[in-house]
């Protein structure tokens, strides 16, 4: 028998680099799972800013690392590879695939905020540029939708920076001209780490949508039992400098093995 008695699970989790750690970081709270098999991209970061062809090329070589382990499913934390290559890893994965955007919409529909509330969905261009978020949340009936794509947020979080002057007039720089929304889709792996910062922005607490919790909420309806686990491993791994990768999860989770 190998290291895992029978019965226990092991999820994969996606992202094209550090960013999806937020996503593993809500998942292991919940301790669904014996084990986090996650793969960060790290060699080909930002997958944000390239078309909708090169995210699913890169998603469905993801695809055959993750074949190499006994997974019982996959989230894509990526939002981008959720936005254009959720279809196609389904498709090709012989296990269930998860992604983050049909979540973070169900999550939204969950709080059940009046029809006239104003939604500021925030991601990278390829999110944005694909219009599921905005779809999705038109079919629940708001209207009143402003999306758009703070590409400065991203390479802000990898710098570490979660709060002071520059982020602050980044946050002017795109929200100046916004209404100011009720709630907020954090549709980025690295919004997360800035979502104080966002949310304080606009002077009240918008409703913030985090992709991780959001997901963790989908788990538990399809009926993944929180705290089944006595604890998780989390196992990471990355296309480039996997040491590095391993840092920051130390740093923003507070456990690797
Ligand atoms: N992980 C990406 C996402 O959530 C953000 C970073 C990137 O552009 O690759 O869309």
């Amino acid at each position: 028998m190998g290291i895992f008695e029978m019965g226990s699970s092991r999820i994969g989790i996606f992202d094209s680099g550090a960013g999806g750690l937020t996503v593993a970081g809500a998942i292991l709270a919940h301790r669904f799972f014996d084990e986090i098999v996650y793969f960060g991209d790290t060699a080909r970061v930002p997958y944000g800013t390239k078309d909708a062809a090169t995210i699913t090329r890169y998603a469905l070589e993801a695809l055959e690392f993750f074949k190499n382990f006994d997974i019982d499913l996959l989230v894509t934390a990526c939002n981008s590879v959720s936005a254009h290559a959720i279809e196609e890893l389904r498709a090709q994965a012989d296990f269930p695939v998860y992604g983050v955007i049909e979540p973070g919409i169900w999550a939204l529909q969950k709080r059940r905020l009046p029809r006239d509330s104003k939604i500021l969905v925030l991601g990278t261009r390829a999110t944005v540029q694909s219009g599921r978020y905005q779809s999705g949340i038109r079919a629940l009936g708001y209207e009143r939708i402003d999306a758009i794509a703070p590409s400065l947020f991203v390479p802000l979080v990898e710098e570490g920076i979660f709060e002071g002057e520059v982020l602050q007039s980044v946050l002017h720089h795109y929200f100046a001209k916004l209404e100011t929304p009720d709630a907020i889709i954090l549709g980025c792996t690295h919004f997360p780490l800035i979502a104080e910062a966002i949310g304080g922005y606009f002077g009240h607490k918008p409703l913030l949508i985090h992709s991780g919790e959001a997901i963790a909420e989908r788990l538990e309806s399809l009926g993944y039992a929180p705290h089944r686990a006595e604890r998780t491993e989390l196992r990471i791994f990355a296309s480039e400098n996997p040491a590095a990768l391993k840092r920051t999860a130390k740093r923003w989770l507070g456990m690797v093995n």
